[in-house]
């Protein structure tokens, strides 16, 4: 016998309606109106919402970065993540420059082993492809494990950065396979060449992180990703789109016609250089990333361009540091701050409350760029992503009501502080299921360590 969660209103990204959600096994047997209770266990959703569970497909954990690893690994991140109402993590394996990707995938899937409190899947961050592209054979290889997405970096020349002909040559491939390029824009170069002059004129507080990354140099970044992707034949992702100038570029090339989509993260719908930074001392370290935050007035566009479907997916390129030993390497030199922020935990609960408690976008359209446009997007679909039978009965018991405030004290995410502090919500997850089973209630994770399975994905669509 199953589990019957009973009077709730079950949201899809196309409607709302009350109904029954019985489940058996992992997956979701039925959804209507009025099933049979006899012999279930009974989940009593009467005034709450019933969300498919959220999928952040940025996020980046156990990973080293900027002389450091992010702080939280994948027992710390995806228990956080759950207790914020996601279910799936889409995590980065970053290859090393000069070995294989078939490396980076081994050493991602031990990392999560005996670990993920959720389920999980990769992206593959390609650094290398080899002495005259010949490792390229290693997408194909990758596609075969499920990794059907690859991210490069426009931006930490030197580091993680590639030109533009190894991206045209991995968007070739990409294109034969109908795999799927994500994208980190900016000009990496040019920022470089702002940061020297700014470091030489004695510019070296956290704040100027922000102040030389200009958001012409990610719309340009965008700008040319387009037009590499579109000679290629390839079908292009931006992740963490945080400014007008960029986001204008995305929907440029979908007028156009392009296979182009594209992220923002909730800093950049919350957050401001204006409202959070400016800070005395050391402070505004803790929101040192990149993108840095921008104005405020990127804010409104930000917003609409997810309301019209200019950006598809909001995720938390999640990459935590903390503040008293990590972030701290880079006092004196803002160029030494680690680049990254907590947020996996608070997505699901900042966007219902911004977004649709404040009118920004319907519940159906928070479903659909919190979890279904996610799992078309990256080949988890039906799967992943929606209440539907035969799906994995991945949900979320949400009450419209429930208050609550944000406070590093009290988040379950590895760091010593929260990029939200104070922030109050309205709306936030009571149960929340993983593959039928109830892994937290009311804030406290009641699953094993290691329950999470590695999702091998399908190839995704173009939305
Ligand atoms: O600051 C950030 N975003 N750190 C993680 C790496 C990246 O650029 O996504
Ligand atoms: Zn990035
Ligand atoms: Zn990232």
């Amino acid at each position: 016998m199953g589990t019957l969660i009973t009077n709730g209103k079950v949201v899809t990204a196309r409607e709302t309606f009350i109904a029954d959600v019985l489940v058996e096994g992992r997956a979701i047997a039925e959804v209507r109106a009025g099933i049979d209770p006899a012999g279930h266990t009974i989940v009593d959703a009467a005034g709450m919402l019933v969300l498919p569970g959220g999928i952040d497909v940025h996020t980046h954990l156990d990973m080293p970065f900027g002389g450091t690893t992010s702080a939280d690994d994948y027992e710390w991140g995806t228990r956080a993540a759950a207790i914020g109402g996601t279910t799936t993590v889409i995590d980065f394996a970053l290859q090393t420059i000069g070995k294989r990707m078939q490396e980076a995938y081994a050493t991602w899937r031990k990392k999560a082993e005996g670990k993920a409190c959720i389920d999980y899947a990769l992206h593959m961050a390609v650094t290398d492809l080899g002495k005259d592209g010949a490792w390229i054979d290693d997408v194909d290889a990758m596609v075969r494990e499920g990794i059907t997405s690859f991210k490069i970096f426009m931006a930490y020349p030197g580091v993680l950065m590639v030109d533009d002909a190894t991206i045209f040559e991995l968007m070739q491939r990409t294109a034969q396979l109908g795999a799927l390029v994500c994208v980190h824009a900016e000009n990496g170069t040019v920022i470089d060449a702002i940061v020297h002059q700014a470091l030489a004129a004695g510019k070296t507080g956290p704040l100027h992180h922000a102040l030389t990354r200009p958001t012409v140099a990610e719309a340009e970044a965008v700008h040319r990703v387009v037009a590499l992707s579109e000679l290629a034949g390839a079908k292009v992702y931006i992740v963490h789109v945080s400014s007008e100038d960029a986001m204008r570029e995305v929907e440029a090339a979908r007028k156009r016609g392009l296979p182009v989509m594209g992220e923002t993260c909730t800093q950049y719908l919350v957050l401001s250089i204006e409202d959070d930074m400016g800070k005395p001392g050391f402070e505004d370290a803790k929101y040192v990333f990149t993108p840095p935050l921008r104005e405020r007035k990127n804010h409104a566009p930000l917003w609409e361009a997810l309301r019209q479907d200019v950006l598809q997916v909001v995720s938390t390129d999640h990459c935590p540091f903390r503040f008293a030993d990590q972030k701290t390497l880079g006092l004196g030199n803002f160029t030494k701050i680690p680049n990254g922020g907590p947020g996996v935990e608070n997505r699901m609960q900042l966007i219902y409350h911004h977004g649709v408690n404040e009118g920004r976008m319907t519940l159906e359209r928070f479903v659909e760029v919190t979890a279904e446009a996610p799992a078309k997007i990256f080949g988890m679909y039906p799967r992943k992503g929606v209440i539907a039978a035969g799906s994995d009965a991945d949900l979320l018991i949400w009450d419209p009501q429930a208050e609550y405030t944000i406070e590093a004290v009290t988040q379950s995410m590895h760091t010593d502080y929260s990029i939200f502090e104070g922030f109050k919500v309205k709306g936030n997850v009571r149960q929340v299921f993983s593959r039928a089973e109830l892994v937290v209630e009311n804030g406290r994770f009641l699953g094993k360590v290691g329950r999470g399975e590695y999702l091998k994905r399908e190839l995704g669509a173009s939305v």
